[in-house]
C-alpha cells in the first residue's frame, strides 16, 4: 500500500492490522490501524511509530516519499507498544542519534520500555518545535489515556495529532471520516467506552482547555482508525456527550444462565422495561468453559470487574437471577454495584430454579423501578 498525502507535505505512512481480533482484551472484530504520519518540511518529522510487527511496512511507506535517513525528528506522543514497539527498528534506519521528542513522562516510560539508548528530548506542555514553514506545539494530555500521553498540534495546517484519543479500532479501505460516514461512530463509541471512559472528567477539562486556547482545528489525526477531516468537531462533540454520561432511558439486562431460568427472567425484565418506554436489550454473557466458580458466574464476575475498571457514572442498576441452593449471587452483585456507585433501585430479585408467573411479575415490577 502506498503512503497517502493528507495535506500538503503531510502523509499517512501507518499500517493496517486486518487480522487482529483481540487487542489486549478488547475484541477488535474488524481489526485496527496504527497510524503514523510523516511531515515533510525543512526538517522532516515522523509522528508516532507503529506496532513492532509493522515496522518494516512503516519504513517501506516512508521510503516511497523520502530516504528514512533524511528524517530529522521523531515525535512520540504515547509510549504504549502499539505505537512505540516499532521505534527501535525505525530509529535503526533513521539514525539513532536523531532526537525523539516526547513528554517528560514519555521519556521515563520509553527508557523503561527499551534498553536502546536514544536521543530522547522531553518537551514541556506548550513547548514548540519549528520544522521550517510549519511549527509544532506539544500539549500534555496526562491520563488520556496514559500518564505519558500528549497531543501535537501543527499550527500552520491546523492539524491536531491526538494519539489514541478520537481513534477507533477499525481496519477498512477508508482512511477518512467522509469516506465511511456515520458507520464509523459505533466504532468510535466502543473505543471511547473501552479505552477512555475512566478518564471522562479529564476529557471534559481538556476540551475546555482547547476551547479556551482558541485552537482552530481543520483535521484530527488519531493513531487508530479513520482520520477526521470533514467534520473534526463531530468527534469532539461526541466525546463531550459520552464523557458527560447523562442518564438515558436505555438499559442492558446482563446475565448468564445455566438452564434458561435467569434467561427467562432477563427477557421478561427487558420486555417490561420496553413497555415502560426504556430502550432495553437482554445481553447474554455465555462462557460455559469457565464455570467452576461457586456463587457468581465467571462471565458475570468478568463483566463486573471490567465495569469497575471503566468507572461508568450516573447509572441505574439492579441485580436479578435464578439460583439453585444458597442464592448468594444476587447479593454479591448488588454489593459490587453499590461499591461502583450505581444507583441500586432494588435490593435484588432472586428466584429459586425456574421462574413462575409470580416471579415473572416481580421481574416486571423490578423493571418499573428503573
Ligand atoms: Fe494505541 Fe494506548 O495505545
Amino acid at each position: 500500500m502506498k503512503p497517502l498525502e493528507i495535506a500538503k507535505g503531510i502523509y499517512w505512512v501507518g499500517a493496517i492490522d486486518w487480522n487482529i481480533r483481540d487487542f489486549h482484551g478488547y475484541s477488535t472484530s474488524l481489526g485496527t490501524t496504527y497510524n503514523s504520519y510523516l511531515i515533510v518540511d525543512e526538517k522532516i518529522t515522523l509522528v508516532d511509530a507503529v506496532k513492532k510487527e509493522f515496522a518494516d511496512e512503516l519504513i517501506e511507506r516512508i521510503s516511497q516519499i523520502v530516504d528514512p535517513k533524511k528524517i530529522d525528528y521523531v515525535i512520540s506522543n504515547h509510549t504504549e507498544m502499539d505505537h512505540s514497539g516499532g521505534l527501535a527498528r525505525v530509529m535503526h534506519r533513521i539514525g539513532e542519534d536523531k532526537p525523539v521528542y516526547c513528554s517528560k513522562t514519555g521519556y521515563k516510560n520509553l527508557t523503561k520500555h527499551f534498553q536502546q539508548k536514544l536521543n530522547y528530548q522531553p518537551v514541556e506542555d506548550g513547548g514548540q518545535l519549528s520544522l521550517g514553514k510549519k511549527t509544532l506545539v506539544f500539549m500534555e494530555t496526562k491520563m488520556l489515556h496514559w500518564p505519558d500521553s500528549m497531543f501535537t498540534y501543527d499550527k500552520e495546517d491546523k492539524i491536531l495529532f491526538t494519539s489514541d484519543a478520537f481513534g477507533q479500532h477499525y481496519a477498512g479501505p477508508e482512511r477518512f471520516d467522509d469516506q465511511i460516514g456515520e458507520a464509523i461512530m459505533p466504532h468510535a463509541k466502543k473505543y471511547f467506552a473501552n479505552i477512555l471512559l475512566p478518564y471522562a472528567p479529564l476529557i471534559l477539562k481538556l476540551v475546555q482547555k482547547v476551547q479556551s486556547m482558541g485552537l482552530a482545528i481543520d483535521m484530527i489525526l488519531p493513531d487508530h482508525g479513520v482520520m477526521w477531516r470533514k467534520d473534526p468537531m463531530k468527534i469532539v462533540k461526541a466525546y463531550v456527550e459520552w464523557s458527560e454520561q447523562k442518564p438515558k432511558r436505555k438499559a442492558l439486562v446482563i446475565y448468564d444462565t445455566m438452564w434458561h431460568s435467569t434467561e427467562i427472567m432477563a427477557d421478561t425484565i427487558a420486555e417490561a422495561l420496553v413497555e415502560e418506554g426504556v430502550h432495553a436489550e437482554p445481553m447474554h454473557l455465555r462462557s460455559w468453559h469457565r464455570s467452576d466458580i461457586m456463587t457468581v458466574f465467571p462471565t458475570v464476575g468478568d463483566i463486573l470487574t471490567y465495569l469497575k475498571g471503566l468507572k461508568p457514572q450516573n447509572k441505574v442498576a439492579a441485580a436479578f437471577g435464578s439460583y439453585g441452593w444458597s442464592g448468594e449471587a444476587v447479593k454479591l452483585i448488588t454489593k459490587e454495584l453499590e461499591e461502583m456507585k450505581f444507583k441500586v433501585v432494588d435490593p435484588g430479585l432472586k428466584v429459586q430454579f425456574v421462574p413462575d408467573h409470580e416471579a415473572l411479575q416481580a421481574c416486571r415490577e423490578l423493571a418499573k423501578k428503573a
